[in-house]
């Protein structure tokens, strides 16, 4: 049994919460795409845990935490979030790392910085963590895996990707890279993680044949990926269902449950479209009681109403089976709420999406009007037994999503949640 949880807007849904949740009973957690721009916060007992590259799942004892092939690895960064885990009394002992994965080097960092700095006006607003530069020299066919790390060849392969990289950054006058500095400096961490890396893809194709519980993990989301995002304002993985599939080695065949996660209101960081964006008051007001912050970043996220245009669309692109709703306790804290339910393109109402930027730019969202004031749910278990305002605001979600809604989180901690 294969189950993928997946972001279905702009990132920041609440996936780790669905990931912790599933990983209960779940033999495996598997990263398959981006790096350590993601931030997956899971709050256990009060204690709030921001995992930046190790699956959700790690905190579950019996449950493997594998980073998947379709994943860039900062190993510095991935060996502090593993001291976290330690220091909070969890073991890493269950952490495999595939050596496929691709190693984000400090030049993809220095690079990152540059190109956003090129780009000027026109700058994605990416996370800076030298995500995209990593894929590039993954499709250029010169990035560094993990498993090289344990290779005879790994110094020449550093020693050669420093001097092209210097020839970049003397260019723009900027500081150059060291390259024996580096491979010391990555040797060190290629000691601590030896024992974590392996073949991944043989070790999830002997679950699967043991009929094991396997959850992906998915990190950025559907509006975010490579292909189907608000291209240029993108990341450079596929956080949609079919990253699932070359991120990890698993076939379709084997994927069962799709659940894409959204907010009951919506938010973005970064640059780029987003039309049922409230720059004003509400914005501000969803932002505070939301604390929309980003867990890796800390910026500000732009905060609006849900969209069930770009939610649909999310359902389309990624054959979602379920939906799962976070945050309807903090909507349900405004009077009035609002739910974007078609697009006005120039006069025609429809909901046909598009990711293209002129297209919305002249669309205008058209809103339903829902009352709010929920009151206290966050120990609500069952659908049911939300108030009135809450049932009919999810009922219309579900009804213009096309997919059933399967979890609704109705609070921050791992115990608030209803599922269907
Ligand atoms: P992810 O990147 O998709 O895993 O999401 P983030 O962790 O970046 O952001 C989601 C934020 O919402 C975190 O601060 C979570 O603790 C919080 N959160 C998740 N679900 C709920 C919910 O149902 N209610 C409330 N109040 N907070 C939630
Ligand atoms: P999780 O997994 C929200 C955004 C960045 C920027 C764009 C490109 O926590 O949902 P990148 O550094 O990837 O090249 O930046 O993508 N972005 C995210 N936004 N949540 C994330 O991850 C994100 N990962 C990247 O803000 O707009
Ligand atoms: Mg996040």
């Amino acid at each position: 049994m294969v189950n993928v949880v997946l972001g279905g807007f702009y990132g920041d849904e609440g996936k780790g919460k669905i990931i912790d949740y599933l990983a209960a009973d779940a033999d495996i957690t598997v990263r398959y795409s981006g790096g350590n721009n993601a931030g997956h916060t899971i709050i256990v007992d009060g204690v709030k845990f921001a995992f930046h590259l190790i699956p959700s799942g790690i905190l579950n004892k019996g449950t493997k935490a594998v980073i998947g092939n379709g994943v860039v690895v900062d190993p510095k960064v991935l060996i502090e979030e593993m001291k976290v885990v330690e220091e909070n009394g969890y073991s890493v002992e269950n952490l495999c790392i595939s050596n496929k994965a691709h190693l984000i080097m400090p030049y993809h960092i220095a690079m990152d910085r540059l190109l956003e700095e090129l780009r000027g006006n026109g700058k994605i607003g990416t996370t800076v963590r030298g995500i995209g530069p990593t894929y590039c020299d993954k499709y250029e066919r010169s990035g560094i895996r993990v498993g090289d790390l344990l290779s005879a060849k790994f110094e020449d392969k550093v020693r050669e990707n420093v001097a092209r990289k210097n020839d970049i950054f003397r260019l723009y006058g900027r500081e150059e890279f060291d390259a024996e500095e580096i491979i010391k400096e990555y040797k060190g961490y290629a000691e601590i993680l030896k024992p974590y890396i392996m073949d991944t893809v043989i070790l999830l194709h002997n679950a699967i044949s043991e009929n094991k519980k396997i959850v992906c993990e998915g990190a950025q989301a559907t509006l975010l990926d490579i292909d189907h995002g608000s291209y240029p304002f993108v990341t450079s993985s596929s956080p949609c269902v079919g990253g699932v599939c070359t991120g990890t080695g698993i076939g379709a065949k084997y994927l069962n449950e799709v659940y894409g996660v959204v907010k009951a209101y919506s938010s973005r960081v970064g640059e780029g479209p987003y039309i049922t964006e409230q720059k004003n008051e509400i914005g501000d007001t969803i932002r505070e009681l939301g604390h929309e912050y980003g867990t890796t970043t800390k910026r500000p996220r732009r905060c609006g109403w849900l969209d069930a245009v770009a939610l649909r669309y999310a359902v389309m692109i990624n054959g979602l089976t379920g939906i799962a709703i976070n945050h309807l306790d903090t909507i349900g804290k405004l009077d009035k709420i609002k739910l974007c339910v078609a697009y006005n393109y120039k006069g025609d109402v429809n909901m046909d999406f598009s990711t293209d930027q002129e297209y919305i730019d002249e669309c205008e969202p058209v809103y339903e009007e829902f009352d709010g004031n929920f009151g206290d749910i966050s120990n609500v278990k069952s659908r049911k037994d939300l108030p009135e305002n809450a049932k009919k605001y999810l009922d219309r979600i579900e009804e213009l999503a096309g997919a059933p809604i399967k979890f609704i989180g109705t609070g921050a901690g791992r115990e608030n949640m209803i599922v269907e």
